[in-house]
């Protein structure tokens, strides 16, 4: 079984490329929190490979990806064979990896394989720009060759680490991480400007359905994790964070439909 949580696709890309050529089901973790009400208990059979894909932010893992962890609940005499991870990022993970190992084995488990994947950076609030056209390309077709790597790897259950840490991973990782888990980006800060269409796409890719249509105008509540779907998805591009991202570009990862990245 394979976890997934993605904003604008890359992710997806990735567990989906996974899921076909291991032959394993893929499902989005983001439904949990969604609908908590569903309850937890995962269903996998002892000894199965156990696999999660997500993206990196700020140097570390989701918060959501942890909790997901944290809270799942599987039977006692239950005990995954083999868990990997990939987390797809812009540059580099920092500690990332560090801190999904340690989530799993406060679980007594083991991650075995980890992977950082360089694909499209999506991000465009402070500093960095979004990446489109030639860079992301060239991005997406060198992970399809790695991906030929790690499909051979997780085949034979192959061990070790394969990271892009970047420079001071674990300052980064420790100082950073928490800020932005703290909620730098406040959702508020979302606006639709006039070019808005009332199409709804935002609301419908929006991983927490925090996202809701007042008079035709999209209004952003509070439950936001800062995945920036809906700023990246909106098809007339008439979202702005502020001012910051007037002029910058949107990504969204092109082998995957903006109808895919629509929550069930
Ligand atoms: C809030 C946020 C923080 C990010 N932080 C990092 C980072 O620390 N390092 C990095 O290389 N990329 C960073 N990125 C880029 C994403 O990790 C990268 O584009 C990822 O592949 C997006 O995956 P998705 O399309 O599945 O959402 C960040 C993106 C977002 C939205
Ligand atoms: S996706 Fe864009 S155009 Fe569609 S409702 Fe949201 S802001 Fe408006
Ligand atoms: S409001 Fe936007 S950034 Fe926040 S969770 Fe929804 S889609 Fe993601």
């Amino acid at each position: 079984m394979i976890y997934y949580f993605t904003g604008t696709g890359n992710s997806l890309y990735v567990a989906k490329v996974l899921g076909i050529n291991l032959e394993m089901s893929i499902h989005d973790l983001s439904e949990n929190f969604r609908h908590p009400d569903r309850g937890k208990q995962i269903d996998f059979t002892d000894g199965e490979i156990l696999g999660f894909v997500f993206p990196v932010y700020a140097w570390g893992p989701p918060k959501w990806v942890l909790d997901f962890i944290k809270g799942m609940k599987i039977k006692d005499d239950v005990k995954p064979g083999y868990i990997f991870a990939i987390a797809t990022c812009g540059e580099n993970i920092g500690n990332t990896m560090g801190i999904l190992g340690k989530s799993l084995k406060e679980k007594g488990w083991e991650l075995d394989y980890g992977y950082s994947l360089k694909m499209p950076n999506n991000y465009m609030i402070f500093g960095t720009d979004a990446e489109t056209g030639l860079i992301a390309e060239e991005k997406i077709r060198r992970v399809d060759l790695l991906m030929d790597q790690i499909t051979r790897d997780l085949k034979g259950k192959g061990k070790g680490f394969f990271l892009e840490t970047g420079p001071f991973p674990k300052l980064l990782t420790s100082v950073v991480h928490p800020l932005f888990s703290k909620g730098v980006t406040k959702p508020s800060k979302f606006r639709a400007n006039d070019r808005c269409t009332s199409c709804e796409t935002c609301c419908k890719v929006c991983n927490t359905q925090t996202i809701r249509m007042v008079q035709g105008i999209p209004r952003w509540g509070k439950e936001c994790v800062q995945c920036l779907a809906c700023i990246n998805l909106c098809p007339e591009k008439a979202i702005d964070y502020g001012r910051g991202t007037r002029n910058k570009h949107r990504y969204k990862n092109p082998r995957i439909s903006s109808f895919e990245l629509e929550k069930k």
